[in-house]
């Protein structure tokens, strides 16, 4: 069958590859894509957010199978658009990926179906808004509605970060429309992990559960990025509390889009926060996570296209999903200065020398070919993933495959997995 990957970064690479394993995908296509994964598949020069040109591609090319990477054309409608021309495409439709497109939304379905998550209200009106964050104190968190880039949400420490969290929302418009409305949130505290699930709307296959490094610097400092590494499995949730998410958040989150009529296909992602002795949802997201897909494309032992499938045409119960046992660990090169102002077209080199290493792969997130070289051409630039036993040697794989690679301003986090492998001591 022809496969047409929509999207251009590490997460795409990662399916490009996992669906590049399979006999069933005789060809793959990839809009816009990037320099990795045109290994795996033709890339198409059509952005992500033309609807338009994707569906006259995919209809011109045949295609069987189009699998969404990112969340702003699901938002967008592109799986009820791809549909209403016959084609089959993976993903929520524009109605359910509401869960990751409106938070406010994602919250008063938790309310209103008994999903654990934080306390919270909502604005939109600054004053109002300020008067509420006066009355309960900090910490808080102050978080703009809609689709922002994964940097809606104002973690803050006092009174006066939050009244600045309102403004820079509601008041400077800094996240567009996105900000019209807003919620203020309880502070949580705990350990952070994914939970991601393949559903068809009826039945679940849960992936194991995943932790991603979204600040910058070693120990969880510097601003937020889109996440500078992950592993899997998480040892942060027990398989008892992992039973327990899958009960009480995943199937009850699928129930709930159900009863709404927002019936839920494709991959869900809950990324939780885990307590003492509860486990609450931060986020919903209507993709698969990145860089998340990165270790769990190399954790996962079963062909994913019969997988993804099997989600669009509801034959979820008849797949089986398999995991390799061990670890998977990706850590993320960027470009100096990100997640601020960065440059690119810096030459990349050392990968072929990676190349050679079994158990070791390198997604591409940002690079351009220039004649024959790799440059950056992004913040966050390859994800250097590695398999092995352990988590421990999985970490220890994955950094020595890094060593090897260098380019001009690369930066890196050096504790990637070390909660795990800290747990697991
Ligand atoms: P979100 O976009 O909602 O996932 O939030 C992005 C990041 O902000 C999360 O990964 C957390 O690190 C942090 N965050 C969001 N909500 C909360 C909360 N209620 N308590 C503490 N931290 C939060
Ligand atoms: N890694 C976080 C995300 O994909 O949203």
């Amino acid at each position: 069958m022809k496969v047409l990957i929509v999207g251009s970064g590490g997460r795409e690479h990662a399916l490009a590859w996992k669906i590049a394993q399979s006999p069933l995908a005789d060809k793959i296509f990839c809009a816009p894509g990037n320099a990795g994964i045109r290994r795996h598949a033709e890339c198409a020069d059509i952005e992500d957010s033309d609807l338009r040109g994707l569906r006259k591609f995919a209809l011109d090319n045949k295609i069987d199978l189009t699998v969404v990477g990112p969340e702003a054309p699901l938002c967008a409608g592109i799986v009820d658009f791809f549909k209403a021309r016959g084609l089959k495409i993976f993903g929520p439709s524009q109605a359910a990926a509401r869960l990751e497109g409106s938070k406010i939304f994602a919250k008063n379905l938790m309310r209103q179906h008994n999903i654990p998550t934080a306390d919270f209200r909502t604005f939109d009106s600054a004053d109002r808004a300020k008067a509420y964050i006066d009355m309960v104190g900090a910490p808080l968190v102050v978080k703009a509605d809609g689709l922002a880039a994964g940097k809606a949400a104002l973690v803050c420490h006092d009174t006066q970060q939050a009244h600045e969290a309102v403004n820079r929302i509601l008041i400077e418009g800094e996240f567009g429309e996105a900000g019209n409305r807003l919620l203020i949130e309880q502070c949580l505290s705990g350990e952070e992990v994914s939970m991601l699930a393949l559903t068809d709307g009826r039945c679940i296959a849960m992936m194991p559960p995943c932790q991603d490094h979204k600040p910058v610097f070693d120990g969880d400092r510097g601003p937020n990025t889109g996440g500078m590494g992950a592993y899997c499995p998480a040892p942060v949730l027990t398989s008892e509390w992992e039973k327990m998410v899958e009960r009480e958040i995943i199937i009850q989150t699928i129930h709930a889009m159900n009863r709404e009529e927002r019936p839920y296909r494709g991959v869900l992602y809950a990324g939780l926060m885990v307590g003492e002795d509860e486990a609450d949802v931060l986020e919903y997201n209507c993709r698969f996570g990145d860089p998340e897909m990165q270790p769990l494309a190399m954790q996962l032992k079963s062909d994913i296209v019969p997988l993804l499938s099997a989600a669009v045409e509801g034959n979820l119960a008849d797949v089986e999903i398999e995991w390799h046992d061990g670890a998977s660990l990706c850590v993320i090169m960027a470009s100096g200065g990100y997640p601020g102002k960065y440059e690119k077209e810096m030459p990349i080199s050392g990968l072929e020398e990676v190349e050679k290493m079994e158990d070791v792969l390198v997604f591409h997130s940002g690079t351009r070919m220039e004649g024959d070289s790799y440059i950056t051409d992004g913040g966050r630039v390859l994800g250097v993933t590695a398999r092995a036993g352990s988590m421990e040697e999985a970490k220890k794989l994955a950094y020595r495959a890094v060593e090897k690679i260098h380019f001009p301003g690369a930066h890196y986090r050096t504790d990637i997995g070390s909660k795990a492998t800290f747990r697991q001591r």
